[in-house]
């Protein structure tokens, strides 16, 4: 029917990132935002947040953005020392100036310690507040590598984002 027609569907894009640190004794072991009890934790500048950090690229990958260590470099004191949390709050706030917010977001956390399972619920929480979501449209999920590699800890993040980019 003429002046019905229907609104113009909301475009969709995907994007993925990847981190890795070094697990080092005595380090607060900040993972997605949530400190988890652990003698160990991810070696950085920032607090090595390796989640976030992988979250934050995907992010940035699907708004056609730069990449983490472009935009937020170390080497600029706005963002020394900062907690990883600002990093992916600020690859939010780029992709929605671009009209872009997020849909939905899964991780994996490759980690032989500590094991996720008792902290996935507040992972999950702490993800969904950051990225603007629902608890439900996020995930985490912690496998081991089988190789013994206490020392590490790998993310993988995928993020897809909606809206009606410029
Ligand atoms: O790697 P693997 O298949 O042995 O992991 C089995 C299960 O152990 C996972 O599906 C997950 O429930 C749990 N796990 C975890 N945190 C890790 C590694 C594994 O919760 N860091
Ligand atoms: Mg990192």
């Amino acid at each position: 029917m003429p002046g019905m027609e229907s609104p113009p569907l909301p475009e969709l894009r995907i994007g993925m990132g990847w981190d890795r640190h070094r697990l080092e004794a005595g380090r607060p072991c900040m993972l997605g935002g949530v400190l988890i009890p652990h003698p160990s934790g991810p070696a950085g500048h920032s607090d090595g947040d390796a989640v976030l950090h992988a979250l934050a690229d995907a992010v940035l990958g699907a708004a056609g953005l730069d990449d983490l260590g472009t935009l937020f470099p170390d080497t600029d004191p706005r963002w020394r020392g900062a907690p990883s949390s600002e990093f992916l709050r600020a690859a939010v706030a780029a992709a929605r100036e671009r009209g872009l917010r997020p849909a939905s977001a899964d991780v994996v956390v490759i980690a032989d310690a500590p094991k996720l399972g008792p902290h996935r619920a507040a992972l999950r929480a702490s993800l969904a507040g950051l990225l603007g979501l629902p608890a439900a449209r996020v995930n985490v999920k912690g496998k081991t590598t089988e190789l013994g590699q206490a020392d590490r800890i790998e993310a993988y993040a995928v993020v897809l984002l909606s809206g009606s980019p410029a």
